[in-house]
């Protein structure tokens, strides 16, 4: 033990030369004041544009944008710290490859345990109303401080456990103290560099957008689907409406009986009427977000359009928009192979592999 200790020591020694010899800064991490810290907070504030043809983006003012903000929002996001036992991150459920989500029916926790639902592709979200398949958190803020603490996610006992790691990391003192001037930061701060970086994912250059463009063409079979897509035939868009491909709006689209298993937005509101809502997820990059719906039923979009094919199955919830419910489409398969061929359309790899937003 003794030898073992003098070993540490000659390591820790030999750390603080070389840290000499290089000029580094040292500082103690529980005992600093302002006088002690070298530290700036000289933030620089960041204007996020709005792609052509999109609404404006709105920014909240208390959460104002900033090139220090938005980086350290990305190493949280990607770093397992925030989680107990430092096994998962919010990017292990939220993969930049499948557009921010995981090709798996149900989400697993750091445990291991199953969770209750699909999670959700994380793509031009700075213009969400509300998060989650019920909306149960109303902003992103308030959304990035649920996954830390649920036991089904990454199950971090509390967020003064999460605090105080983070204190006594090497460089998230001086990360946060550069994004919002403060050393005594808590999870709020944690909550706005997170929501910062999630801000910034935004997806505008898919095939669709370079056709609405008048960019490129698309080929017969994915005009065809297009007018499915977009006309009484199909009747997608009413919902998955360009150019999110969502309404942002909570609908039952006819995928089961009562009573509902999950009764989804209105576990929220308690509304019966609410009873088997769900958000309407975006299409966007949706070739690469399998499985499907709000449990992950589908695996395919071929399981997708037969769905709606289908008509969906009746119950007092229903959207009026599901028309076909009890009737039926009527795709044929040339159709349906349209039809998937259009909403392939939506993949936008400059967004997947866009470098600004991994890790490296
Ligand atoms: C264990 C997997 C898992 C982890 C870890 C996880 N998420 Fe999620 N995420 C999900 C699931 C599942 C949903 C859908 C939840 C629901 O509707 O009940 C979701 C939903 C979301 C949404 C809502 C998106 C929308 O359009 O409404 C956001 C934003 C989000 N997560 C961000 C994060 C952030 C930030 C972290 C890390 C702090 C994180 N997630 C960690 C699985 C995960
Ligand atoms: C009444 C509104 C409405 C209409 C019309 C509608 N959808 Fe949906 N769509 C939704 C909702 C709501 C969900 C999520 C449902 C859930 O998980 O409970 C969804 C889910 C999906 C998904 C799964 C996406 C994912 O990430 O899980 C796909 C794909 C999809 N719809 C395609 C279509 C197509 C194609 C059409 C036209 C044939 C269509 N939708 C018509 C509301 C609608």
């Amino acid at each position: 033990m003794q030898s073992l200790l003098k070993k540490y020591n000659i390591i820790l020694l030999s750390v603080f030369l070389i840290s000499c010899e290089r000029d580094i800064e040292v500082y103690d991490v529980n005992n600093f004041t302002s006088d002690t810290l070298m530290f700036n907070f000289e933030p620089n504030y960041v204007l996020v544009n709005s792609p052509d043809g999109f609404p404006p983006i709105e920014i909240p003012s208390e959460n104002p944008m900033t090139e220090e903000g938005i980086l350290l929002g990305k190493k949280l996001f990607h770093d397992p710290i925030l989680s107990k036992n430092n096994q998962q991150s919010c990017s292990n459920c939220h993969m930049q490859g499948f557009s921010f989500t995981e090709p798996s029916s149900v989400s697993f926790g750091v445990e291991g345990k199953p969770g209750f639902r699909n999670s959700m592709a994380l793509v031009n979200i700075v213009w969400n109303k509300n998060q989650n398949w019920d909306g149960s958190a109303i902003s992103l803020e308030e959304q990035a401080l649920e996954p830390v603490t649920n036991p089904l996610e990454m199950n971090s006992e509390s967020w003064s456990n999460v605090i105080q790691k983070l204190k006594k990391d090497s460089d998230y003192p001086r990360l946060f103290y550069e994004a919002f001037g403060v050393e005594n930061f808590d999870s709020s701060h944690v909550a706005k560099a997170i929501a910062q970086f999630e801000r910034t994912l935004i997806s505008s250059n898919s095939k669709f957008d370079l056709f609405i463009r008048n960019e490129i063409n698309l080929t017969t079979s994915e005009l065809r689907g297009m007018e499915i897509y977009m006309t009484e035939k199909g009747d997608c868009f009413h919902c998955h409406s360009y150019p999110f491909l969502t309404d942002n709006d909570f609908h039952n689209n006819g995928l089961d009986p009562e009573p509902f298993l999950d009764k989804g937005r209105g576990n929220i509101t308690g509304e019966i009427y609410d009873y088997g809502k769900f958000k309407t997820p975006s299409l966007r990059n949706v070739a690469l977000t399998a499985p499907y719906m709000h449990d992950g039923r589908f695996n395919s979009l071929e399981e997708v359009v037969e769905h709606y094919n289908s008509g969906g199955v009746e119950s007092s919830t229903i959207d009026p928009l599901m028309k076909f419910v009890g009737i039926g489409q009527g795709l044929t398969s040339q159709d349906k192979i349209d039809l998937i061929n259009f909403m392939k359309t939506f993949t936008d790899t400059m967004f997947t592999q866009n470098v600004n937003f991994n890790n490296f």
